[in-house]
């Protein structure tokens, strides 16, 4: 034998032998991902990672704003755990007021000298419980603009304001911009705006104009809506920056309200889509009901209490959305061909029916356990997924509420299994979306006697110059799977693996018991250029790996 024929003798012999080494590895997976470095989808934008706060139940008073003259640490009356918090996740925007309350608010009451501000009726003053604050049912408007932008300067967040359009004219909206971005010295709302201690414009690119306007918005229909939308965004004062504006959208699968606004809007001619930024969706998953009803009271299930179907149940509501974002994408491109206006989905998450508040009295209040933390996983990896698709999201909402990464009352404070999903996730923004592939059993289960199934493991993936990042969600509440991950179009050199899980499906963190649901690092092995890794049953993983 030459040695040349030696050579490729062995070489053949050794592609062979890491070929069988590979079949032998994958013989043992029981789930496969591909994450294809050379697919770039687009850039997953920061914005994706937002919030929203309204002032409704213990959101603003007690969440957020604790007063300058309180004893629990605060910057200025804003509580200051939450902000450390807040910087930690690189929170890139937090909208504000509401929500239906924005349509009800005046900005003025929400400036000048603080003990001057009157004291007005909260929209959600009806749903109130007797044991609600005051503070919650009276809005004493000690938390306005100027609170609110500080709260975002901060954190180094974008403000994203919510106008009022059911019950101010349009003139309060370009006063509420002048107020906030005129420049300093240049008009008597600047100078009321310095009178506050802030003389440098505030500078808000991101402005909702109304909020869910087919309802609390003012019951308004598409077409009506849409040429209050023209009124309301031509002519806004610019002050020499691009200004943002999200049109209120369709709620769930409502395709009509999307067409019938662009069509609409589209009557005064094609230049009218350029005022448009975003058009907001909002989905919350809600029903529980396993079919039975279509109900809103009816339909939700509990927070806390809830059995293995419930928790399928929840995670296929969820799941929905991204059927939505598909749909609506498809009828704005009908209008819009070039896709210039891009989906905001300003409001998401699980919404259960009333009795697990963390403080009780808040309203809409529920305490998140590791159910929710899979479901806002889930949902962040579909966002990851429709990049160009995404200009922003806002979790519903920000602490003491809905999906909140936080809960907070007087002097206690904790992060929630959500919270620590967002952490998990912070490394996707910004990151240059990679197309995946996962293939895992789907779960079959019992849905009162008859059959119902969902995806076995899910995920997205991101990559930053030669840093990987990528989530995996296992919703099967019992059973783990043996996953090898195989990284296309670049080598491994390093990973580290975060896992957030608990043994309990119900597992949540109380101001008692802080540390029920955390994260914690595992190491990941790294065979024949392969990844393999264990998901842990009703877990969501980050694995963060270096390529060279
Ligand atoms: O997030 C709670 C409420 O849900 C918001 O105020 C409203 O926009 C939506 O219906």
């Amino acid at each position: 034998m030459q040695r040349r024929d030696f050579l490729k003798t062995s070489a053949l012999a050794g592609s062979a032998y890491f070929l069988f080494r590979k079949q032998a590895l994958a013989a043992t997976a029981d789930a496969h991902i591909e994450v294809l470095v050379d697919e770039p989808i687009a850039t997953i934008a920061p914005e994706i990672y937002g919030h929203f706060t309204e002032h409704l139940g213990g959101v603003i008073y007690d969440g957020v704003w604790v007063g300058e003259k309180s004893s629990i640490p605060n910057v200025h009356g804003i509580r200051k755990e939450l902000v450390e918090k807040l910087k930690a996740i690189k929170a890139p925007v937090i909208r504000w007021p509401g929500g239906c309350f924005a349509d009800s608010y005046d900005w003025r009451d929400g400036v000048g000298p603080p003990e001057k501000r009157p004291r007005r009726t909260n929209f959600w003053e009806g749903v109130e419980s007797k044991d609600g604050n005051a503070t919650h049912k009276y809005d004493p408007n000690q938390f306005g603009t100027n609170e609110f932008v500080h709260f975002c300067k901060l954190i180094g967040s974008q403000p994203y304001l919510a106008a009022n359009l059911r019950s101010l004219p349009a003139l309060e909206f370009d006063r509420w911009v002048e107020y906030c971005n005129s420049p300093a010295g240049s008009t008597t709302l600047a100078d009321l705006r310095a009178s506050g201690g802030y003389p440098e414009a505030f500078g808000v690119r991101y402005w909702g104009v109304g909020n869910e306007s087919w309802g609390c918005g003012g019951n308004f229909t598409a077409q009506e809506y849409a040429a209050e939308f023209r009124r309301f965004a031509a002519w806004v004062p610019r002050y020499g920056m691009e200004l943002s504006l999200v049109a209120s959208g369709p709620n769930d699968d409502n395709w009509d309200w999307t067409r019938g606004f662009l069509e609409e809007i589209l009557r005064k001619g094609p230049g009218q889509l350029r005022s448009i930024y975003g058009l907001a969706l909002h989905y919350y998953a809600w029903n529980l009901s396993r079919g039975r009803t279509r109900d809103w009271n009816e339909g939700k299930g509990d927070a806390i209490k809830f059995d293995a179907v419930d928790w399928y149940e929840l995670l296929r509501q969820g799941q929905v959305i991204e059927s939505l974002i598909e749909g609506h994408w498809q009828v704005m491109g009908e209008f819009d061909r070039e896709h210039r206006i891009k989906l905001v989905v300003d409001e998401w998450g699980p919404w259960y029916r009333p009795g697990s508040d963390a403080t009780p009295g808040n309203i809409l209040e529920q305490i998140p356990t590791l159910r929710d933390a899979v479901f806002s996983g889930m949902t962040l990896d579909l966002f990851n997924r429709h990049p160009e698709k995404i200009a922003m999201a806002n979790c519903a909402q920000l602490i003491n509420c809905l999906n909140s990464l936080y809960l907070a009352h007087e002097d206690r404070f904790v992060v929630t299994p959500v919270g620590h999903v967002f952490s998990m996730y912070a490394a996707h923004q910004g990151g240059q979306a990679l197309r995946t592939i996962f293939s895992a059993p789907t779960i079959d289960y019992d849905r009162d006697g008859k059959s119902a199934s969902f995806w076995g493991l899910k995920g997205s993936a991101s990559v930053h110059d030669k840093d990987l990042t990528l989530t995996v969600v296992n919703p099967h509440v019992s059973d783990g799977r043996e996953t090898q991950v195989v990284v296309r179009g670049a080598k491994i050199k390093a990973t580290g693996a975060t896992v957030l899980t608990h043994s309990d499906i119900h597992a949540h963190n109380t101001f008692a018991e802080n540390n029920v649901v955390a994260p914690k690092a595992q190491s990941v092995e790294i065979r024949e250029d392969m990844l393999s890794f264990r998901f842990p049953p009703a877990s969501v993983t980050k694995l963060s790996v270096h390529l060279l």
